[in-house]
């Protein structure tokens, strides 16, 4: 999905530091804290590694269950009489269940009122995230799935690798540049397109799983292990303001709908707001999570916008890593580009100079 500090295209660089630096083999233990769509958790299963994957966000705990946690696509039996054309021939597959789900007709409800222009009396908020057909869609599609798992018809492995596919079908018909601080006013050629449902890719493994936590308190309790896989937030937006969607089809709105505020709809999300992200509080985060955890091989993503210092960045790890293990990686990156240059925040260029922060204790 498109995400702020999204890995996926940095993985092969990640994976060729840990060789290099002989941090491989099946035995080996792994926290990613901050692992926002999950892309590294997954791809640190498949080389082998067990891994702890876990967001502060909600979005974030459905990816690294989806993606990290579930062991295999493993069939719905409970969905025969609703999912299958004609019952009894094997239980349904994911792939069965993807298909009756991309099936379903349009019924309005919470975000089709919410984040779509209904024109409705009185509700005339004219945000345009989803167009009212779509909005619709994932409406009936989320509706039904949170059915099925309060009706016990699905396993948590299932509802989370449905859920995780809903965030991600809804985020390519979303009508942004790829954040929703912001909506566009007319409509772009892919919210135009049909919301579907695509089949979840996992990495088959057991052994791994997922958290929603605070990075530092995730760390602090985290049993000894080998691999800190560090993607921290590099600047000061905070997540929860560019991703309330994804939250929201992350945590539901079925035991309450929540107060929507302002132009953009934004739910209430103070607990959620990072330390992480807010200059003159980084550095103490940062400083108190490499000396609290029990871990043998420490890799950081970061890059030159970053508002950690550098200079601070190299005083703590080598402060807390073993002598003459200490090496900064770097690459040049085209940049995500969520939003265009504002007032407040111009963008030096179309490249980024993306770090790799490694030490060993
Ligand atoms: C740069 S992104 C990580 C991206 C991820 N590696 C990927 O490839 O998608 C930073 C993540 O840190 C999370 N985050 C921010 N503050 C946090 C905190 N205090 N504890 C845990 N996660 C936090 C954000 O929600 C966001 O997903």
């Amino acid at each position: 999905m498109r995400y702020i500090g999204n890995k996926t295209r940095l993985l092969g660089f990640i994976e060729k530091r840990l060789l290099a630096r002989e941090i491989a083999g099946d035995d080996l233990s792994a926290v990613d804290p901050f692992s926002g769509t999950a892309s590294v958790g997954r791809h640190l299963k498949g080389l082998g590694f067990r891994v702890t994957a876990s967001d502060i966000m909600a979005y974030g705990y459905v990816f690294a269950r989806a993606y990290v946690e579930v062991p295999a696509l493993r069939p719905a039996p409970g969905l025969a009489d609703e999912v299958l054309a004609v019952e009894g021939e094997h239980a349904p597959t994911v792939g069965d269940v993807v298909a009756y789900l991309n099936g379903l007709d349009p019924v309005p409800g919470f975000i089709h009122r919410s984040y779509a222009p209904t024109g409705e009396a009185g509700r005339e908020h004219g945000r345009m995230y989803f167009t009212p057909a779509n909005a619709a869609r994932i409406d009936h599609v989320r509706n039904r799935i949170e059915e099925w798992r309060r009706a016990g018809r699905i396993d948590l492995d299932l509802y989370h690798l449905l859920v995780a596919a809903v965030i991600e079908g809804a985020d390519r018909v979303a009508n942004t540049t790829g954040v929703y601080a912001s909506f566009v006013k007319s409509w772009q050629p892919n919210a135009r397109r049909r919301f579907r449902l695509e089949l979840p890719s996992i990495v088959e493994g057991n052994g791994c799983r997922a958290e929603q936590a605070d990075a530092l308190a995730l760390v602090a309790d985290h049993e000894p292990f080998d691999l800190l896989y560090l993607d921290p937030p590099y600047n000061n937006r905070q997540y929860p303001g560019y991703y309330h969607i994804p939250e929201l089809l992350a945590m539901g709105w079925f035991d309450g709908e929540p107060e929507l505020r302002g132009k953009t709809g934004l739910v209430p999300d103070r607990d959620k707001r990072s330390d992480w992200s807010r200059a003159g509080k980084c550095e103490d985060a940062f400083e108190e999570l490499i000396a609290t955890g029990s871990w043998r091989y420490l890799v950081m993503s970061y890059n030159d916008e970053g508002i950690i210092p550098e200079s601070t960045i190299e005083r703590v790890l080598k402060a807390h890593g073993r002598r003459g293990t200490y090496r900064r990686y770097s690459r040049t990156y085209k940049r995500y580009r969520s939003d265009a240059d504002s007032e407040d925040r111009k963008y030096k260029g179309d490249r980024v100079r993306e770090y790799l922060y490694c030490v060993d204790r």
